[in-house]
């Protein structure tokens, strides 16, 4: 039986083994409960070390499965804590409501949403607050998870008798529809909450987010980890946005969050980001690195690009998404899992034809302006300018293209 959880060669063997071929990098997790998860998951398999449960894992790819089930504990509940829920309600979402104007968007955003009990229960929470109309107009929610086979059931919104125990029965019966053994969430309003794999220890977050819900997740990343998280949510929220963490959980930057209610785990944005808070989200940049001018000047113009108030992205040759800044992420709902697909195959690709486009851009070789682009969606009609330039290389040959989008809609309603 393993019982020292200190640094331990056939661990890292294991991790490393992990992150080189099968793409999962657990190294942002604390390592002791990391460890005891690990050996709770060999002990399920009479297993005694990690070199033997190395090469278990080589020889039956499912367990990689069953690996992260026991990692990622996707452990949920709706209502969870519910003094923190009834506060939310009571006071903080009144004041979400309260500080938009009337048609304004209100955007929130479940971060770990393990099998979406989380979700599911805010989103009854807002339809209560706005009505069901405001709610299908005005609200924007993100689910995301790290787990995919959590995401998957997190989509399917079907939960056992069990697992709906700690919803008030009103809301049981309004939200849900109940087969033989199962209940199930109103498919309408499920389908207005967009789902998406995201990698909070690396990804790239959301933005303009109004109230940002990350619970019982942050604890088991280690400090620096935590921290550079805290920094994204930062970016993510609006100004007079809130994050709501877990009853463990604490902001570890203790002058970027202030508490709006400790007791209920409610916090609001507090000091302007620094410096060193921007450098902490790039991976492992050393203080003598930071200090580097040319370093900073690839920082600003990286900053600049991903925090430009317009939609931007950058095409391949072939048509592929290669860069998207957050403007464009919120605004055709990206995610980095994106990255790499064809523009036809995204939301994007009901506006831009991407074959048409760069054709015409490989025959021209100069800037191409779309004006006046109407997009139908659920929600509405948005209308967009769409600048397209050709990006070249120092010899002159066609690399992609730099897509721009301006949101015009508000100049085409109404005063
Ligand atoms: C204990 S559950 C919490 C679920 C829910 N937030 C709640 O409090 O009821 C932790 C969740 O965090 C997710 N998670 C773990 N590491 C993550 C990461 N790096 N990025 C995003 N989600 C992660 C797990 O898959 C799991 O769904």
């Amino acid at each position: 039986m393993i019982t020292s959880i200190a640094s331990n060669p056939d661990f890292e063997t294991l991790l490393d083994y992990l992150k080189q071929k099968c793409g999962c990098d657990l190294t942002f997790y604390k390592r002791d409960s990391l460890m005891r998860r690990f050996e709770r998951r060999m002990q399920d398999l009479k297993i005694d070390n990690y070199t033997n449960y190395l090469q278990y894992l080589q020889g039956h790819t499912e367990e990689y499965t069953s690996l992260l089930d026991t990692i990622l504990i996707n452990f949920s509940g709706f209502f969870r804590n519910r003094d923190c829920w009834d506060y939310l309600a009571s006071t903080i979402i009144p004041q979400i409501i309260n500080n938009k104007k009337p048609q304004e968007k209100i955007r929130v955003w479940s971060a770990g949403c393990a099998y979406g009990q989380e979700v599911y229960t805010l989103l009854m929470l807002l339809v209560e607050a706005l009505g069901i109309e405001q709610y299908l107009q005005r609200v924007q929610i993100f689910a995301t998870v790290v787990d995919s086979a959590a995401l998957k059931l997190a989509r399917k919104g079907s939960y056992s008798q069990d697992e709906v125990v700690g919803i008030p029965i009103e809301l049981l019966s309004k939200y849900f529809e109940k087969n033989e053994k199962r209940y199930i969430f109103d498919s309408k309003l499920r389908s207005t909450i967009v789902f998406g794999r995201h990698n909070l220890a690396v990804d790239a977050p959301m933005s303009k987010i109004d109230l940002l819900m990350c619970r019982n997740v942050l604890i088991y990343f280690h400090f620096k980890t935590q921290a550079a998280v805290f920094v994204r949510f930062h970016f993510a929220i609006t100004d007079k946005g809130f994050l709501f963490l877990g009853n463990a959980e604490n902001s570890t930057n203790k002058k970027i969050f202030i508490p709006v209610s400790l007791k209920h785990r409610i916090f609001a944005k507090g000091e302007k980001l620094t410096l060193e808070d921007h450098l902490l989200i790039r991976t492992q940049t050393s203080r003598t690195k930071v200090l580097d001018p040319l370093n900073i000047q690839v920082f600003v113009w990286q900053r600049a690009f991903e925090k430009s108030p317009f939609a931007q992205l950058a095409i391949n040759l072939k048509g592929c998404l290669i860069l998207a800044n957050d403007q464009a992420n919120a605004l055709f709902s990206l995610t980095d899992g994106d990255l790499g697909a064809k523009l036809q195959n995204l939301q994007i690709g009901q506006i831009i034809k991407s074959s048409t486009l760069l054709k015409q851009l490989w025959d021209e070789h100069r800037a191409l302006y779309l004006q006046n682009i109407e997009w139908v969606t659920e929600i509405g009609i948005t209308y967009l300018d769409i600048h397209i330039k050709p990006v070249f290389n120092a010899s002159g040959k066609l690399l992609g293209a730099n897509l721009t989008f301006v949101d015009i809609t508000h100049y085409k309603q109404p005063a």
